[in-house]
């Protein structure tokens, strides 16, 4: 049985964790802490008997505009759903703000997620030439909530 649940303090580890598996990166504590004490609701675990296999971390990025910043799931719990209703939560929260966008921003090169945010009613708003460390751009991607 899965839980959806706002982010405790103790998840940290784990989601440090994830946060490396997922991504290979690593960020340090006061990053989580920081955009955690800002906007509480915008940061999310799914927990499965007692662990943490996946999590949304969002921040609140100008008057009435959320970002998802992270957005990832174990492997073996990918197909299961768990990212979809992570979103769900998520623009729900950010509904409530309230905010009236969601955006983000992906590696030009990650399909999958595309794919997956198109099927939430995203689209794709913009390009960040070289955004991440190792040179790649992002695509910018947008979802009106009203
Ligand atoms: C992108 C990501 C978050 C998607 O998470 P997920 O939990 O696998 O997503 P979902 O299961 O909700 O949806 C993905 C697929 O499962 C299907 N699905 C959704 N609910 C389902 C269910 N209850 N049972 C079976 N399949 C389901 C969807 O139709 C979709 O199918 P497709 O992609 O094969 O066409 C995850 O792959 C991930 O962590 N990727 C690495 C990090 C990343 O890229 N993050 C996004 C950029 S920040």
């Amino acid at each position: 049985m899965f839980i959806i649940r706002r982010f405790k303090m103790e998840d940290l580890p784990r989601v440090m964790q994830l946060v490396e598996a997922v991504f290979r990166e690593r960020y340090d504590v006061p990053m989580y802490t920081n955009l955690f004490q800002s906007w509480p609701d915008g940061f999310q675990v799914v927990e499965s008997d007692g662990r943490v296999v996946a999590f949304i971390l969002g921040m609140v990025s100008a008057p009435r505009r959320a970002r998802v910043l992270l957005l990832g799931v174990d492997p073996p719990w990918w197909n299961q759903g768990l990212g979809t209703q992570l979103m769900w939560n998520f623009m729900r929260a950010a509904a409530a703000l309230p905010a009236d966008v969601v955006s983000l921003e992906l590696r030009m090169s990650n399909q999958r997620a595309l794919a997956f945010y198109y099927r939430l009613g995203f689209t794709v708003t913009g390009m960040i030439p070289s955004y991440y460390k190792d040179g790649e751009s992002a695509n910018v991607m947008e979802r009106p909530l009203r």
